[in-house]
Formats: C-alpha cells, structure tokens, sequence
C-alpha cells in the first residue's frame, strides 16, 4: 500500500474524526480561512474542497454561502461517505467525487464544475511528494477564476525539534482528555505511544510553508501569505489575479 492509502481505510478515518477537537485551534484555522473568502466583494458561488475528507471546510463555506455550489473530492470513499452524510441538507448543490490529485488527469475531471471562487483544502496535500505539490499549485490555480482564492490549511515542517515536541504534546494532551471524557481507560503514555505510532505517520511529507508560499508567488497567485501558523499548521495561501 502506497503511504497517503491509509486514508482509505475505515479505521484511520473513523480515528481522525473522533479526535479532530485534539488539533490545535483547528476552529480558528477554519474561521480565518473563512475570513479571508469573505474579502471577496462577491458571494462565493462555486467552490471545490481538495482531499476534502468529512468536508468540513465546505461545510464552513456553505454556512456562510448556502447558496453556493460545491465540489468535495477525496480518494478516500469512506471520507466521501461522511461527507455526504454530513451535507446531506445540501445534496442538490454538490458533486462528490471520488479522484487522486496526485495523478495531473484529476484536473480534467473538475473542469467541467469550474472555474472556481475557492479551492479549500485541509491537511492534505502534505501526503504528496515535494516534486508533486508544486504542479498541484499549479492545477489548482488553472481551475481559479479571476480573484478566486487557494487556501491551504496544511501540516508544515517546522524549524525546531522544539516546536514538533510542542505540537505532538498538544495534540496528546487533547487526545487523552477526549479518551477520559468518553469514559476510556487509556494512560496518557499508551494514547502518546498510539499517537506516535500511527500508521498515517510516514504519510506525512512535510514542507515549510516559507517555500511553499514562495511557490505560489512563482505561479502567479498575489496577496500570498501564512495568514496563520500554529506550531506545525499553517493556514496559507493566495488568489488568482484579476
Ligand atoms: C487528514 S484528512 C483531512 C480531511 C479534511 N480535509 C479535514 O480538514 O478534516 C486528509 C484527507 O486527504 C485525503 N487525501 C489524501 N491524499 C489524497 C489524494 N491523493 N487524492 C485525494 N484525496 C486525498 C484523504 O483521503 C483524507 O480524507
């Protein structure tokens, strides 16, 4: 099994989703993601959710625009299942499609849905090797409209050991209190070896988010910038010129 297939598999997604609330200020990530798609004058009519799991960054734009059309595309069917349970309120205004962005060809199957607003995705494209992330800034921007936004809330390498030792005790200090509050008997050591230990782990190639955004600059997207950074997630991006 190729590393980023793990997501295919019930059992890692139904891990990630019930320990979501463990990420650090994944809410605030969401909501300035969202503050940066409401600078658009215009309402958001067409959006597309890359590697959208359970499609909760969709979902945020459709609370905001409920009138708006969306695109969730992910590899995982067990992902596009929650998703579509989630949105089931809105089934009529989305396509769910079940696509690889690391084969190029991804691009020719959402043509036909755009040209977007927005292109969202969420610790995603960070299972994809280095030489491969930068054509898919490259895709993404093709499928833009003039002034639509890429934002990219992403799993980054960091410059410190310090700053991942921070972010994995964060992330095992909110899983523990989550197992504890579900009635589980797990020590804080067996939820740290668990976590340490996951299978998604080598899925993981990690990238600073400087030499991203310098890649989106390179591309041709303005106002590019890490809008916000958290030990290792980042919320970065830029729109298509006008
Ligand atoms: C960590 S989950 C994040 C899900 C969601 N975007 C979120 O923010 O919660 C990563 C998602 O990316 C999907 N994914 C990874 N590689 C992919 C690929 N090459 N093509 C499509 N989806 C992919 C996985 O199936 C999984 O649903």
């Amino acid at each position: 099994m190729v590393n980023d297939e793990v997501w295919k598999l019930p059992a890692i997604v139904n891990r990630f989703l019930s320990y979501r609330a463990a990420i650090p200020l994944a809410q605030e990530q969401i909501g300035i993601m969202m503050s940066i798609l409401k600078t658009n004058e215009e309402p958001i009519e067409k959006f597309l959710d890359l590697g959208c799991g359970d499609g909760i960054l969709g979902a945020a734009i459709l609370g905001t625009y409920p009138e708006s059309r969306g695109v969730f595309a992910d590899f995982s069917e067990p992902m596009l299942d929650e998703a579509r349970e989630q949105l089931k309120e809105y089934a009529g205004q989305l396509v769910f499609e079940n696509l690889d962005y690391g084969e190029p060809d991804w691009v020719s199957r959402m043509q036909p849905h755009g040209p977007f607003d927005a292109i969202v995705s969420g610790y995603s494209i960070h299972h994809q090797p280095d030489a491969r992330k930068r054509p898919i800034y490259e895709e993404i921007y093709s499928l833009l409209k003039p002034g639509g936004w890429f934002i990219n809330i992403e799993h980054i390498a960091a410059a410190t050991q310090l700053t991942i030792d921070l972010f994995n005790n964060h992330i095992i200090d909110g899983r523990y209190a989550i197992e504890k509050a579900n009635g589980g008997n797990k020590t804080r050591q067996e939820i740290s070896d668990i976590f340490m230990n996951r299978p998604d782990k080598d899925a993981n190639i990690l990238l600073p988010v400087e030499v991203q955004c310098e890649w989106l600059r390179e591309i041709g997207y303005e106002s590019v910038d890490c809008y916000f950074r958290v030990y290792e997630l980042a919320v970065f991006g830029g729109r298509r010129p006008n």
